[in-house]
C-alpha cells in the first residue's frame, strides 16, 4: 500500500496542502447540500446508472458522501485515508457498480463543484483543489475495485478440469476400436489429436492432475507411426493411469465439498464469524481460525493474518474488511492430492466470510 500511496503522490503533486484542504471544505460547505442534491438528479437520469441507487436510501448516501469529502478534505493522505478510500470501493465493488459508472458519478460531482464558480469566482483555486482531490479518491477506488475483482475470481478452476477430462475421454473412446484391430484409423486420430489441442488452455490444470499432454501427443505419434502392442501400452498408460488417479481424488472431493458445505452453513447459517456481541478483529481472526482448522485442518499448511498484503507467496491470499479495519488472510495448503479442489473451497468460504463480515460492518451503522 505504502509503494501505492507515493505513486499517487507522484502522479498529483500532492504536498503539504492538508491547511488548504480544510479551508476549501469551509467554503464549499454552504453549498454542499445543493451540490448532492444536484448529483442524485443527474444520476438518476441516467437508466443504466439509475438502478444501481435505491431510493430510499438516498439521503443515507448523501449524508455519507458529504462525509467522505470531509474526510478526503481534512485527513493527511496517508495509509489512513488510502484504506478510508478503498473502504468505499468496496462497497460499491460489492453493489458491482462498473468503475466506467462510478467514472461518470465522479465527473458529475466535479462538473457541480466547478460550477460554484459562476457565484464566487474567488472559490476557483479551492474547488480546484477539491476536484484534485475527487480524481485521487477515483483512482484508489478504480484501483481497489479491480484488486477486489481479481482476488474474487477464484484462479482455481475445478470445474475446468471436469470440462476438460470428458473432453479428453470421449476422444479416447473413439479410438477403441483402431486399438482392438492395431490399425490406425485416421478419422478417429484426428478427432484425438484435435481434442488435444482443445485442451491445450487446460495444459496447466492437467498436468496437476497427472495429465501430460506432450507425452500424450508424442505416444499417439508412435501408435500412429507404429500400431504395435508396445506403443499401444504406452498410450494407454498415458491416459488411463491419470484417470484412475483422477477417480480416487473425485472421492477425496466429495470429502472436502462436504467440509466446505458444513464451513458455510457455519458462516452463513449460524453466521459464527459475526455472531458476537461486541465483535473485534481479534476475535475474527481466532474464530476464522477455529473455523478453517475445523474442517479443513487436514489440508491446510500455514493460516496468517496480516496488516498489509503479504510480501510471502501464499497459494492464498485475500482481503477481509470489517468497520475500518482492514487485514488479509494467507493460506497455504499442502501437497494433498485433491489441492486443486480444496483451494477453491477455502476461497468461497473466505469469500463468504468477506460478505458477512461486511453485511456486519453495515448494520452496526
Ligand atoms: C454512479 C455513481 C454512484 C452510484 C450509483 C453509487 C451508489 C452507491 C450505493 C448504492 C451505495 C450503498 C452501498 C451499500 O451500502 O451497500 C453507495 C455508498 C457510498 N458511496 Fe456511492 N455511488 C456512486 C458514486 C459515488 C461517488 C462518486 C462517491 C464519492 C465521491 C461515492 C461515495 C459513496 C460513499 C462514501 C458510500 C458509503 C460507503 C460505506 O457505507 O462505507 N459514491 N454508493
Amino acid at each position: 500500500m505504502r509503494e501505492k500511496i507515493e505513486i499517487i503522490k507522484e502522479i498529483y503533486q500532492l504536498g503539504d496542502d492538508l491547511q488548504q484542504r480544510k479551508e476549501a471544505l469551509q467554503k464549499i460547505a454552504p453549498y454542499v447540500e445543493e451540490i448532492m442534491e444536484a448529483f442524485y438528479e443527474k444520476l438518476l437520469q441516467k437508466p443504466q446508472i439509475a438502478v444501481f441507487i435505491p431510493l430510499e436510501r438516498i439521503e443515507e448516501l448523501k449524508k455519507k458522501q458529504i462525509k467522505f469529502l470531509q474526510d478526503l478534505l481534512t485527513m493527511p493522505f496517508d495509509e489512513n485515508l488510502y484504506k478510508r478510500i478503498a473502504k468505499v470501493a468496496i462497497a460499491h465493488y460489492h453493489i458491482k457498480l462498473d468503475p466506467l459508472y462510478m467514472s461518470y458519478g465522479y465527473h458529475v460531482l466535479s462538473d457541480l463543484i466547478l460550477a460554484q464558480s459562476q457565484k464566487d469566482p474567488s472559490l476557483l483555486p479551492y474547488l480546484k483543489l477539491i476536484i484534485k482531490y475527487l480524481k485521487v479518491a477515483e483512482a484508489i477506488m478504480s484501483e481497489e475495485y479491480f484488486a477486489q475483482k481479481t482476488l474474487a475470481e477464484s484462479p482455481y478452476r475445478a470445474n475446468d478440469l471436469f470440462v476438460a477430462i470428458n473432453i479428453l475421454h470421449m476422444a479416447y473412446v473413439r479410438c477403441q476400436d483402431s486399438f482392438a484391430k492395431m490399425a490406425v484409423d485416421e478419422e478417429a486420430k484426428e478427432m484425438f489429436e484435435h481434442s488435444l489441442q482443445e485442451l491445450q488452455p487446460y495444459r496447466r490444470i492437467l498436468e496437476e492432475a497427472g495429465f501430460n499432454l506432450s507425452a500424450i501427443k508424442r505416444f499417439c505419434t508412435q501408435f500412429a507411426n507404429e500400431p504395435n502392442e508396445q506403443n499401444l501400452a504406452h498410450l494407454r498408460h498415458s491416459i488411463e493411469r491419470p484417470l484412475a488417479d483422477l477417480r480416487v481424488l473425485a472421492y477425496l472431493s466429495i470429502d472436502s465439498a462436504l467440509a466446505l458445505l458444513r464451513t458455510m452453513t457455519d458462516i452463513i447459517y449460524r453466521r459464527n464469524v459475526t455472531k458476537e456481541q461486541r465483535l473485534d478483529i481479534s476475535t475474527i481472526k481466532q474464530t476464522i481460525r477455529r473455523l478453517l482448522s475445523h474442517n479443513f485442518g487436514w489440508a491446510i499448511e500455514r493460516l496468517d493474518f496480516f496488516w498489509e498484503e503479504p510480501k510471502e507467496e501464499y497459494d492464498i491470499a485475500k482481503l477481509l474488511a470489517y468497520k475500518d479495519h482492514i487485514f488479509y488472510i494467507a493460506i497455504d495448503c499442502a501437497d494433498v492430492a485433491n489441492k486443486l479442489y480444496v483451494l477453491e473451497s477455502i476461497d468461497l468460504i473466505l469469500e463468504a466470510i468477506k460478505l458477512t463480515l461486511y453485511l456486519r460492518s453495515k448494520e452496526e451503522k
